[in-house]
């Protein structure tokens, strides 16, 4: 319970990586405020509340729209008085190639944007001032490896590639959406390093949730999904470099591969 009476917002919490970070939170004591697209997330929330551990309160809200953004932030104010945590986790991954019809690019540039890069600027932005006047405060943004230097991926059968590809061709704007997550976890480390608020991103390769399984078009091999990472130990991940106190690194991009140990590396490795 080394989070007791810690409040945290966690977006995206409804399923996969962000419902695992709720779960890990509020085991440890931590409130924590969730928003999701998906209604569920208010069931998930009960459940998560009755398991003992903080209380978990779930919000319908959309993070790419600032009126549902400054909403949950409120709740969270109101409930609890303060916010200490933010894990900006929310995002989309769609398929497309680069001669797609324009009106297809550009919707599709307005949500993967709108939900990966805007929705994390506009969360991180409306928490600072509270954690400025507390002096502390944590922001942690879900990334991905393909912004730290690559390791060795597991070969693909000539069966697997005819599915995804050897480096799939259709990710422009998921991968420019998280490199200028980069952008923004090293400008606020730095904007915000005097205040006592740490901001990092973990970078993870492939991690059984729905979003992997739709990249897989439903039809993951069992043999390979075996090899992902599971949503639990990202979560652990973020329990870790919370753990480290106000003194803990930041400004870094952690990163955590299919194939190697996950854990926090040592700070000078990351
Ligand atoms: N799963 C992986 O292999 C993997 C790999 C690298 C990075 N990531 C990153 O980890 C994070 C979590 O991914 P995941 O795999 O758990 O995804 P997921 O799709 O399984 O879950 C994402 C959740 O976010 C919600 N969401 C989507 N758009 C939203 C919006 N506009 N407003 C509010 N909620 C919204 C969804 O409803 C869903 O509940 C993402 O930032 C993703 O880019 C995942």
């Amino acid at each position: 319970m080394q989070l007791k009476d810690t409040v945290a917002i966690v977006t995206g919490g409804a399923v996969g990586i962000g419902r695992a970070c709720v779960e890990a939170l509020a085991a440890e004591g931590a409130n924590v405020i969730t928003c999701d697209l998906r209604p569920l997330i208010e069931e998930v929330a009960d459940d998560l509340t009755s398991r003992g551990g903080g209380k978990v309160q779930g919000i319908v809200a959309d993070v790419s729209e600032p009126e549902d953004v400054y909403a949950t932030i409120d709740l969270a104010r109101d409930q609890f008085g303060r916010i200490d945590i933010l894990v900006n986790n929310a995002a989309v991954w769609a398929d497309h190639t680069v001669n797609d019809p324009q009106s297809k690019a550009l919707r599709e540039y307005e949500e993967i944007m709108g939900t990966n890069l805007r929705g994390c600027f506009l969360f991180g932005r409306a928490v600072m001032p509270s954690m400025i006047e507390q002096g502390s405060g944590n922001i942690i943004n879900m990334s991905t490896y393909y912004v730290v230097p690559p390791k060795p991926l597991m070969p693909r059968t000539p069966e697997e590639l005819a599915i995804v590809g050897e480096r799939p061709p259709f990710t422009d704007l998921y991968s420019a959406s998280k490199f200028a997550l980069t952008g923004l976890t090293q400008s606020w480390s730095g904007a915000l390093y005097g205040h006592g608020i740490r901001v990092n991103a973990i970078c993870m390769g492939e991690t059984d949730t729905p979003m992997l399984r739709s990249y897989w078009h439903g039809r993951p091999f069992p043999y390979r999904i075996e090899t992902w990472i599971k949503p639990a130990q990202i979560a652990k991940l973020v329990l870790d470099l919370l753990h480290e106190g106000p003194e803990g690194r930041t400004g870094q991009n952690i990163g955590a591969w299919v194939g190697t140990p996950i854990h926090l590396p040592p700070r000078d490795e990351t």
